[in-house]
């Protein structure tokens, strides 16, 4: 059942530590903390280690809007993160940061060897410039018409609208979305990597078996328009490591971000006496494998392995990718609510029925997985509840009071037990290829025998004859063991009703090769429920909370709040605008709201009536400098189920953001509950 012991580090992909883990992260994550914990039940030794993705000028605006250091803004992101991580049991061996000594000196001496080895250029290059933020621009900070179609306001390396690609340069009428200022260009130095070093390398390395078929071929595709060179620097003010002896040029984040692979398994480590040279040097036999999403192949199968090569440290030995997460069939949105943060999914729903609901959905391929709520729903409390915790709650009673928790000694159905104990191979190989809806498929038909036996055994109708104690022992205690085999090939998918289920069991953490004997003269507690059913309720709950969740992601003109940036929403007639009520009220009471991050809690009274609304100016004011002001408000807006409570209208308030917000006040003799003309 296990193969000679494996070594094994695993990485997901390194989040940016500028916004939240939503449920499309969590595809990944869970993706492989399941193969994590799988390998770990196998017996192998095996390491999980991730980082949050620190540098950049996304983070760096981020916290300049915010008011605080990047190191201020990382440091909070990242105990989010891992608190979250924590909630969906992802169980990372370490979590560290880019941002990291061991991070800054693994990217310095990385670069040091690449330089020495003649793999950098340097050349210099036109870019654009925001003159008066005195910074050049990435090409997401620049708006503008498209050259091609001219749809207004898109961003400097793609149209949303025709979906042409070309440079900032070409966009017509550019302006900067950090600051509004028509960018200039400017001349400067930038240092590459000559991935074309590595072209022979690199074409023999992605057929080498590392990389899923249809990846091989995407990378084809690449390799026929030439490897370019990699710019791998940028210029100050950039939040990241400078480059050894090149003042105010930085490290691309794109750099250092994969070295966060290896300074997190170095973290680790150093603190677990575990040899770092021999898992990751060159010619080492651990193997090293990387879960990424579809969208950063080019970094992780090109210039990754390239740089690896270069600098003497042994390349990935598999790369798995996987596709997008879509809800309800569609791209997940904040208006249809279905942009769902891991927080928000946690205040509603069990992790692990999203957990269960995304094993049965992955297969090794790059295809997307669709999050239909409603099969979740279906999906979840039919399997989960209705087939497997049903066997335990169906025996466990019985167990209990009639035989004082104790299990017989023999098993009742033999064949049924070596189908299930078999079974474990087929579903060993299904996790170890990352077919788990395979393996889950696999799982509920046993868990469907094994119902199927307590449903022609009928133990509750044995339980009322006297003479058959021995029998109603033996019934129940083969229904146990399902229950139990099912439990141990769940595991990697469910730990946490695993280890309750251990408890019930009354036995140690349960290992594969646990699923070889049957459990028999033992005595087990008494059984708790383990997994309650999923609540259409609470679904809606989480739906209408994440359309108003105000602390989801942001965009970029969200970011810089700049007004240019911002494109003006679609026409409406008179008629629409004429149907707004909007009314001077006074803020009676201002209070802030336990738990977010952005809003304050107003009490209103519109002359006579009060309100109750939550608005997202927390950044702006002191509740307390708001009481007694007169504000303009929609009176008229449908009350809004928010995650905090009911909001009945909606304060206006205009502004670039952060401590730029301001509630519109009324002139003087303005009264609480007239109409604003
Ligand atoms: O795409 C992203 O979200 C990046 N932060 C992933 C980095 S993965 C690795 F290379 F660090
Ligand atoms: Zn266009």
């Amino acid at each position: 059942m296990t193969d000679a012991k494996r070594q094994i580090l695993v990485t997901s992909a390194l989040p940016y530590a500028n916004g939240p883990i939503h449920i499309g992260h969590l595809v990944e994550y869970i993706q492989t903390d399941i193969w994590v914990r799988f390998q770990k039940m196998q017996g192998h030794e095996c390491y999980y280690v991730c980082a949050d993705d620190a540098h950049g000028t996304p983070i760096m605006l981020r916290a300049q809007k915010e008011g605080i250091t990047p190191e201020a803004l990382i440091a909070k992101t990242s105990e989010e993160h891992q608190t979250d991580f924590k909630d969906f049991a992802v169980a990372f061996d370490n979590y560290h940061s880019t941002h990291s000594d061991e991070n800054r000196d693994l990217a310095r001496s990385i670069y040091k060897t690449l330089e020495k080895q003649g793999h950098i250029n340097k050349h210099t290059i036109k870019q654009a410039y925001d003159p008066e933020k005195e910074m050049f621009l990435p090409d997401r900070f620049i708006r503008g018409e498209c050259p091609k179609c001219g749809a207004k306001d898109q961003y400097g390396d793609s149209c949303e609208v025709c979906g042409a690609t070309y440079s900032p340069t070409d966009l017509k009428n550019p302006v900067s979305a950090v600051s509004g200022a028509t960018p200039i260009e400017k001349e400067s130095e930038h240092y590459f990597f000559k991935l074309g070093d590595f072209n022979d390398m690199l074409h023999e390395w992605t057929r080498g078996g590392h990389l899923q078929a249809e990846v091989t071929n995407k990378l084809d595709e690449w390799f026929e328009a030439g490897l370019q060179e990699w710019d791998i620097s940028r210029d100050a003010p950039y939040f990241g490591f400078e480059i050894p002896n090149a003042p105010d040029k930085y490290f691309y984040v794109w750099l250092d971000a994969p070295m966060g692979y290896l300074a997190s398994f170095k973290h680790l480590c150093e603190k677990s006496h575990i040899d770092f040279e021999a898992w990751t040097k060159s010619g080492s036999n651990t193997e090293m494998i990387h879960f990424i999403g579809k969208d950063i192949i080019y970094f992780h199968a090109l210039f990754w392995p390239a740089i690896l090569q270069g600098s003497g440290y042994r390349t990935p030995t598999s790369i798995y990718a996987h596709g997008f997460l879509t809800v309800d069939g569609q791209k997940m949105s904040k208006s249809r609510g279905t942009f769902i943060t891991a927080r928000t999914y946690l205040e509603h729903l069990n992790p692990e029925y999203l957990r269960y609901y995304f094993a049965a959905k992955l297969g090794s391929g790059v295809d997307d997985i669709d999050l239909n709520l409603d099969d979740f729903l279906l999906r979840v409390n039919s399997d989960l509840v209705g087939k497997v915790v049903n066997i335990a709650s169906r025996c466990a009673g019985f167990i209990k009071k009639r035989f004082n928790g104790a299990l017989a000694d023999a098993i009742h159905n033999q064949e049924l037990f070596d189908t299930l104990t078999n079974a474990n191979s087929i579903i060993a190989d299904a996790y170890e290829q990352r077919e788990y809806a395979k393996a889950m498929r696999e799982i509920m038909l046993l868990a469907d025998k094994a119902n199927q036996y307590i449903d022609e055994q009928q133990p509750w109708v044995i339980a009322k004859q006297e003479a058959t104690d021995s029998e109603l022992q033996a019934i129940c205690t083969m229904g146990i063991n399902c229950f139990r085999l099912l439990i141990i090939y769940l595991k990697p998918v469910l730990p946490i009703m695993a280890e309750k289920a251990e408890a019930f069991l009354n036995i140690d953490a349960l290992q594969w090769q646990d699923a070889k004997a049957p459990l028999l003269n033992h005595t087990i507690n008494p059984f708790k429920p383990l997994m309650t059913r999923v609540e259409q309720e609470h679904i809606d709950a989480m739906v209408e909370a994440s359309k108003d969740d105000l602390s989801s992601t942001e965009t970029a003109s969200e970011l810089t709040g700049h007004l240019k940036d911002n494109p003006i929403a679609d026409e409406i007639t008179i008629d629409d605008f004429m149907k707004v009520d909007l009314r001077v009220a006074k803020i009676v009471k201002a209070e802030h709201v336990e738990g977010a991050d952005k809003l304050l809690q107003l009490t209103l009274d519109l002359g006579g009536q009060t309100r109750n609304v939550f608005a997202g100016i927390k950044s702006a004011y002191n509740p307390e400098d708001l009481e007694g002001k007169l504000t303009v408000m929609v009176a008229n807006l449908a009350p809004r189920k928010m995650r905090f409570g009911l909001s009945e209208g909606m304060v206006l308030a205009a502004g670039a953001g952060g401590k730029d917000v301001f509630v519109l006040s009324p002139d003087d003799g303005a009264e609480p509950g007239m109409r604003v003309k």
